[in-house]
């Protein structure tokens, strides 16, 4: 079985929310060289403050869609293996639905055409649990049917589509992992792209109500940040994930209302919510069943919501990030 100890690895979106985490395991697991690969349309040099530290981090501020730059860069840094992390967050779809949608296909276009010409040697893909779309069934397997319902979440299907096919044509070397939706320290604070943690943690603290979209009953599979970490460093070192598509959630799911509520009550905020519409094409449930995870790669969360809120809302807090 491959060890993530001794390999030389390249994050593409590592300066992003659980890039930046992923950065921070890989160097703690003994990587040779971790290599971040990212454009900045998101990311921020503050999540690298701890990899930075190390002389085996390595930064590049450039495109991942582009086969010349990281063909340069994984020839140049003898890259073993690619986390593909980099994306443009969900609602930049009802600004820009097209970029939103292409740059996922891109960067898997690059990722493959690489891996196919030996480049390096395994790719690990991070899907998200939006292919899904609502849930038909819940908890939600692998089997649960694709059901895209905005072009960020096309994008991350047609990625798969793309990246699972071609690891059975070609017999290439790859894992999809599909994570439900992660919350901790790190995600985006500030605009439209803003996590609704953050987000409202902020609003709080600047003496605004908390804003919620639609009934408030659409609910989520919230996976703290370094639990998906964990299971991304879990499959690469275990070969039976290669080919397959792995949930990564809590099978438990938690609504907005009730998110709100309890980030509302760690904040000591007794007001009025702001209410707004639905979101267009919001997803109405998403809940995992991740024993496929558990079965082939022992992979169980350690933390549970409630401490991993009261963690997230405290680094918010003392990072005077909120
Ligand atoms: N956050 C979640 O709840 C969640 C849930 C499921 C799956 N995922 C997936 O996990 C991965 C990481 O998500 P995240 O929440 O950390 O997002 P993020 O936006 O914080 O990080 C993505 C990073 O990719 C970078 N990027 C965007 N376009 C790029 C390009 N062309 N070249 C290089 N870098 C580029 C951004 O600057 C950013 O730093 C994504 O694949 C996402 O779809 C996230």
């Amino acid at each position: 079985m491959p060890k993530i100890q001794g390999k030389k690895v390249l994050v593409t979106g590592g300066a992003g929310f659980i890039g930046s985490h992923l950065c921070d395991r890989l160097l703690a697991h003994g990587a040779a060289k971790v290599v971040c690969l990212d454009n900045f349309f998101l990311g921020k040099e503050e999540n690298l403050a701890e990899a930075a530290k190390d002389p085996r981090f390595i930064l590049y501020r450039d495109d991942a869609r582009h086969y010349g730059v990281v063909e340069a860069i994984v020839d140049k840094e003898g890259i073993d293996v690619v986390f593909n992390m980099a994306t443009i967050a969900l609602n930049y779809s009802f600004f820009n639905p097209f970029d939103a949608y292409m740059v996922n296909v891109e960067i898997a276009d690059t990722l493959l055409k690489l891996l196919k010409a030996g480049a390096y040697k395994t790719l690990i893909h991070t899907s998200s649990s939006e292919a899904y779309g609502t849930a038909q069934y819940a908890p939600m397997d692998e089997n649960h049917p694709t059901d895209p319902t905005t072009p960020y979440a096309a994008g991350k299907a047609a990625a798969d589509l793309m990246v699972h096919s071609f690891s059975k044509v070609l017999d290439l070397d790859i894992s999809i992992i599909r994570p439900f939706n992660n919350y901790g320290p790190r995600q985006n604070a500030d605009g439209p792209l803003a996590g609704i943690i953050p987000k409202t943690a902020k609003r709080i603290k600047n003496g605004n109500a908390p804003i919620i979209e639609g009934d408030g009953e659409q609910t989520r599979d919230f996976v703290y940040v370094k639990d998906t970490v964990k299971g991304l460093i879990l499959a690469y070192e275990n070969e039976k994930t290669r080919g397959q598509i792995i949930n990564l959630g809590t099978g438990i799911d938690i609504s907005m209302n009730h998110l709100l509520e309890q980030i509302c009550d760690y904040m000591g905020f007794t007001g009025e919510w702001e209410h707004k519409p639905a979101r267009t094409s919001d997803v109405r449930r998403l809940c995992a069943d991740s024993s496929k995870a558990r079965d082939l790669i022992g992979y169980s969360p350690d933390t549970d919501f409630e401490t991993g809120l009261k963690e997230t809302l405290n680094w918010y807090e003392r990072n005077e990030m909120i």
